[in-house]
């Protein structure tokens, strides 16, 4: 229960969401450096994914949201960098990745489904 602390509603980016959570649950404290990395490449791909996937859905994703995406993804290779020097345990790497998840998918996430154009406007 992270990036899933709540669904979306769009269920390829609910999978998505769900996969991150997997690679989290499967952090030790003998793979940390590969799960780290694996987690900076899925989320960074993930953002790009959900931003095409609004797009071809006609789900909102506001320049707010994109520019957040683009914020997350520096932050999180300064981040993959900052574990590899100073070497975590398990417990702070989870309890990092978590917090940025949680608040991401509460802050930006949860409001795709607000479509852009909420009826009213003819046409189909
Ligand atoms: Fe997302
Ligand atoms: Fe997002």
């Amino acid at each position: 229960m992270r990036y899933t602390t709540l669904s979306v509603g769009v269920l390829e980016i609910d999978l998505q969401h769900a996969n991150i959570d997997q690679l989290l649950f499967e952090l030790t404290d003998e793979n940390r450096m590969l799960v780290v990395d694996r987690i900076t490449n899925a989320l960074i791909r993930h953002f790009l994914a959900e931003e095409r996937l609004c797009a071809e859905q006609g789900l909102l994703m506001t320049d707010e949201h994109r520019r957040e995406h683009e914020r997350l993804s520096g932050v999180l290779r300064m981040l993959q960098d900052q574990i590899k020097k100073e070497d975590p345990d398990r417990e702070t790497i989870l309890r990092t990745y978590s917090n940025i998840l949680v608040e991401h998918v509460t802050r930006f996430d949860a409001f795709i489904c607000e479509r852009e154009t909420s009826g009213g406007g003819g046409g189909r």
